[in-house]
């Protein structure tokens, strides 16, 4: 039976229509950066729980989520909902294989993610493991327009402390905008313009990428990198591509 805590609802930022971020105070076990818990709310009698990453590090309080809401999402809707000092639900366990010690040893992390699928990434990339572990840090965030471009700050601060060692690189699929790619991840894995982009080879030898977020996306990048000769990681065999499909 899963262990809930009750948190409280320290912030509810509104960022667009259909996004939003939780900051949480509650008490949890210990997790590592890139696991998920479960968020949960009491709705017509029921439990109502759903999966979602931490995207604070595992160090800083109060727990923090990046939230979508889905249309005609059950808890999603109710989520955003919630005010200042409000209870939520949290299992107070972590879970997930989607964290640095499921990767094999290599040079360089690419970190791939549409919409909230970023929210792992910006955990992981804010404990110091993955700056001792990895040469080169590559994030890259998928959206449909700038407006789902979040935590740019925090981004613009990983760079300016981590320099050319820290790549960013936005894609925003339904506006032109300045400095973003203007489409989807996969054609530009199958093109390479997003390595020409970067200036830096994404190679069997040398590099592991992360996909997490959109199915659709994760399932087209998974294709077209085998057709390059990765492989998708597993304990048994060792690969190249570890994916979270959020739905
Ligand atoms: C491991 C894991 C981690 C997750 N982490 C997050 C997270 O950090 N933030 C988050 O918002 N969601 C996350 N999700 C998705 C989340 O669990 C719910 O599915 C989502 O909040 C919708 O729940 P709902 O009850 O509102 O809608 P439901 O009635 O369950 O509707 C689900 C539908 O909404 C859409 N949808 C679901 N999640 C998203 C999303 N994130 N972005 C865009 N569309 C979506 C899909 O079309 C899906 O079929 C995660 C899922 C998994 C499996
Ligand atoms: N965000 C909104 O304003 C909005 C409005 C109406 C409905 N919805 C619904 O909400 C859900 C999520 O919306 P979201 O905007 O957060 O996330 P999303 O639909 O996952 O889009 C995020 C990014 O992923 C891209 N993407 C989608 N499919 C892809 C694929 N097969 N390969 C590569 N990239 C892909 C999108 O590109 P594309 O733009 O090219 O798809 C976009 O750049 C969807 O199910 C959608 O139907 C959202």
């Amino acid at each position: 039976m899963p262990q809930w805590v009750e948190g409280k609802i320290a912030e509810n930022i509104h960022w667009t229509s259909n996004l939003f971020t939780l900051k949480i105070d509650a008490e949890v076990d210990e997790f590592t950066a890139g696991q998920f818990t479960s968020v949960a709310l009491d709705i017509g009698g029921e439990r109502i729980a759903r999966p979602y990453s931490f995207l604070n590090p595992p160090d800083q309080r109060p727990l923090e989520f990046f939230f979508y809401t889905a249309i005609d999402g059950k808890l999603s809707n109710a989520l955003v909902q919630l005010k200042v000092g409000d209870s939520v639900w949290i299992k107070k366990q972590a879970t997930g294989f989607f964290v640095l010690n499921e990767i094999p040893p290599c040079k360089d992390i690419w970190m791939l993610g549409t919409g909230t699928g970023i929210a792992p990434y910006l955990s992981i990339l804010n404990t110091p493991h993955i700056w001792e572990r990895f040469e080169k840090i590559v994030l890259i965030h998928a959206v449909r327009t700038q407006a789902d471009l979040r935590y740019q700050e925090l981004i613009t601060h990983l760079k300016s402390k981590f320099q050319d060692r820290f790549f960013f690189q936005a894609f925003v699929s339904r506006e032109n905008i300045e400095g973003t790619f203007h489409g989807r991840i996969p054609a530009t894995l199958k093109e390479k313009s997003l390595e020409k982009e970067l200036g830096l080879d994404l190679t069997i030898e040398n590099s592991h990428i992360m996909l997490c977020g959109n199915p659709d996306m994760v399932n087209d990048s998974v294709e077209i990198l085998k057709s390059r000769g990765f492989s998708k990681h597993r304990r048994r065999k060792p690969g190249h591509i570890t994916v979270e499909n959020y739905w």
